[in-house]
């Protein structure tokens, strides 16, 4: 636990858990058993549990960076918009440490199931389906921070066969649809002195990234760069053009990219 009260964390781990199964006899009567179940889903990320879905965004070594990085906040008393929430887990670990908080996110799968999921953590957070910042014009000029893990895979949601990674696809294919949306739109929302922690990868293009967030914000700041090994079979088609523009590098023959983390104030 972080010094503001949202669990940190660093490591992924198998989980060997006990759940609850239920057996339907007859017309109406069901029988309630726990169950052995061998997973690695992430059902405790980080402290925070998490039921999944498969037609949801599970959450990632980004999302666990995220909240290394929010462990540091004091969000008690905040507001805050988890932009793009998936899973919720973003947006329970700041209710977690005190903070109103909103999600919101395209996929009603996610709307629900993370509201499923903050009832599990016990906490209050308003989830809303929104496609990028509609249906959230009554949050506008009052948040005082946006936390946005936006989708980066680069394509189209067409050339992916499963519908949770589609979920992390833009549609026009460089990457940086979602990323673009909140750095230009995401000042509207917040309050005079408000904050943006967003991330932006290597196959994005950093110098973009920064060149858009200094039209936008001021105050920018790398709050965390990691290096992460990065090589999903669906990506096979951009890998060599990626690793001739030094988007992914190569190291002790696995493939890495590079993600920056950053905060910027309104
Ligand atoms: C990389 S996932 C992050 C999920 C979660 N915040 C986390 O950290 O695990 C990006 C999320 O953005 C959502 N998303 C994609 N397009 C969106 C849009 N146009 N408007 C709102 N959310 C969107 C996806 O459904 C997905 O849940």
């Amino acid at each position: 636990m972080g010094p503001s009260g949202v669990p940190s964390c660093s490591s992924d781990a198998w989980y060997i858990d006990f759940g609850v199964g239920r057996l339907r006899f007859g017309a109406a009567r069901y029988q309630t058993w726990r169950v052995l179940v061998i997973s690695n889903s992430p059902d405790d990320f980080c402290g925070i549990r998490l039921a999944a879905n498969d037609q949801v965004w599970a959450p990632t070594y980004y999302a666990r960076t995220f909240l290394e990085i929010l462990s540091g906040y004091n969000l008690a008393g905040s507001t805050v918009l988890d932009f793009g929430c998936g899973s919720g887990v973003l947006a329970i670990a700041c209710a977690k440490a005190g903070a109103r908080v909103v999600g919101s996110d395209i996929n009603p799968h996610a709307v629900k199931l993370a509201k499923l999921n903050a009832r599990l953590n016990d906490v209050r957070v308003e989830f809303l389906q929104s496609d990028r910042f509609r249906g959230l014009e009554n949050f506008k000029g009052s948040v005082d921070l946006i936390v946005a893990n936006t989708p980066s895979l680069p394509g189209r949601a067409a050339e992916v066969v499963d519908r949770e990674n589609a979920d992390a696809y833009n549609e026009n294919g460089d990457g940086r649809e979602l990323l673009d949306v909140v750095i230009r739109e995401g000042v509207m929302w917040c309050k005079p002195g408000g904050m943006l922690l967003s991330c932006t990868n290597s196959e994005q293009n950093f110098k973009l990234s920064h060149e858009l967030l200094r039209q936008h914000w001021s105050e920018i700041s790398t709050v965390g760069v990691k290096e992460f090994e990065f090589d999903l079979p669906m990506l096979a088609r951009y890998r060599d053009e990626w690793l001739s523009r030094g988007a992914l590098f190569e190291r002790g023959g696995l493939i890495f990219h590079k993600v920056e983390f950053f905060a910027a104030r309104k």
